[in-house]
């Protein structure tokens, strides 16, 4: 077969068919299964669109209550996971902890290596209950802290917020926080899904994949923008500076964290929704500095460049404002995504051919090896 030549970064290249969501960045469309985000994101919890994710279909509500025990019934950590938590470095970042503790999640499964489609959705279940409390756990121990354990008749936002704090806020911050999982579950071929995809293909197992991704995600080219979004916002600090330091950093050719992507050049799909967001929970907490300085770089941008936000400029300063240390942003980026990269996961594995492109190869050619003494 000959070979093709495609764009550095892959880049409008379609490297497989998906079933799971299809973004249209001309219309800033994107669906699940057929079904708009926005609608999603305002009419369902995120444990119904993580249903809808794993099986393809919203559940009814047997099915989603179903889904809620299963998920539920997976949230204990084991005392050897809680003790090795307890032995990571205080400064450590909390996407390192997780990496590891995921990994370490596959050496307590004894079916880590069954990768028929059963076994890997009762592993993306254990996946999607035990990452927001390893997540919490690690940020208690990081405080110094005692670990509070999962409760059982609460949701997965309300109890990622009892575990890392002892309480749950009002009703408007679980919705805004549900609201960004439903926004970041899921999106088709981006760079830490299409790793999880690649590891499996090997017919490796999921809870490798899902490290893998962790590592993807983490880079601040991908989920760890909302870190640098809030952290860029804390440096400008005050509005009436956002639009002197916008201008000079992009004289300085400094990329501006959460703007810009690689699919929607016309504007993120899930941007609006998650900015009204943003602002309730700047109302409610009285604090509007942040959507202040975030609307003057966003005028900026558009005029001077053409550039866009993505979801990650609103998640930033919504996360900050719900109380969350900034190192816990990304992280709580994966809380959700694991619902998308299992569902690919699980695709993948159902139809699939090791992934293993070309390279152009750029180095010396026709060498000969030369005895070590006559180099
Ligand atoms: N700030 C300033 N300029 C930006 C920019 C940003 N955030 N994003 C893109 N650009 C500019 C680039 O400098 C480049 O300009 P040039 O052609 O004059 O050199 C052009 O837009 C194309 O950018 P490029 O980085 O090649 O696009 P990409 O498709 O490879 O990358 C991102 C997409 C997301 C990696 C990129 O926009 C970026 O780094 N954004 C900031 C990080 C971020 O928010 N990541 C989260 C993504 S959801």
């Amino acid at each position: 077969m000959a070979s093709v030549c495609v764009d550095k970064g892959l880049e409008g290249v379609v490297v497989n068919a998906s079933r799971i969501s299809k973004v249209v960045p001309e219309k800033k469309y994107l669906v699940y299964y057929g079904y708009p985000v926005q609608e999603l994101a305002e009419h369902c919890s995120f444990e119904e669109v993580a249903h809808l994710l794993l099986n393809g279909e919203l559940p009814n509500l047997k099915q989603l209550s179903e889904f809620e025990n299963q998920e539920r019934k997976n949230r204990t950590l084991s005392k050897n996971l809680i003790s090795m938590i307890k032995l990571f470095d205080m400064s450590a970042h909390p996407m390192d902890t997780l990496r590891t503790a995921v990994s370490f999640l596959g050496t307590e499964d004894p079916d880590t290596l069954k990768d028929d489609h059963k076994s890997n959705y009762k592993k993306s279940i254990n996946l999607l209950a035990k990452i927001p409390c390893i997540i919490a756990a690690n940020f208690r121990h990081k405080k110094g802290l005692d670990y509070i354990p999962p409760r059982q008749d609460i949701n997965i936002g309300e109890n990622f917020f009892h575990m890392c704090f002892g309480e749950i806020p009002p009703a408007d911050v679980i919705k805004a926080f549900d609201v960004s999982m439903i926004l970041y579950a899921e999106h088709t071929f981006n760079a830490s899904t299409f790793t999880a995809r690649v590891i499996v293909s090997s017919l490796s197992d999921i809870y490798s994949a899902v490290t893998g991704a962790i590592g993807s995600l983490r880079g601040s080219l991908h989920g760890g923008a909302n870190e640098a979004v809030m952290r860029m916002l804390e440096d400008i600090g005050d509005p009436a500076k956002a639009h002197e330091w916008t201008l000079h950093s992009l004289e300085e050719h400094i990329k501006i964290m959460g703007f810009g992507h690689r699919v929607y050049k016309w504007g993120d799909s899930r941007v609006p929704t998650m900015k009204k967001y943003m602002l309730k929970l700047s109302n409610w907490k009285g604090d509007t500095r942040w959507s202040e300085i975030s609307n003057i770089i966003e005028d900026i941008m558009l005029k001077e460049k053409n550039i866009y936000p993505n979801l990650d400029f609103p998640t930033g300063p919504a996360y900050y404002l719900m109380g969350f240390d900034i190192e816990l942003f990304t992280p709580i980026f994966v809380i959700s995504r694991i619902t998308g990269w299992t569902a690919h996961i699980m695709e993948q594995l159902n139809n699939n051919r090791l992934i293993r492109p070309l390279s152009d190869y750029t180095g010396p050619q026709d060498r000969s090896v030369k005895p070590i003494h006559e180099r």
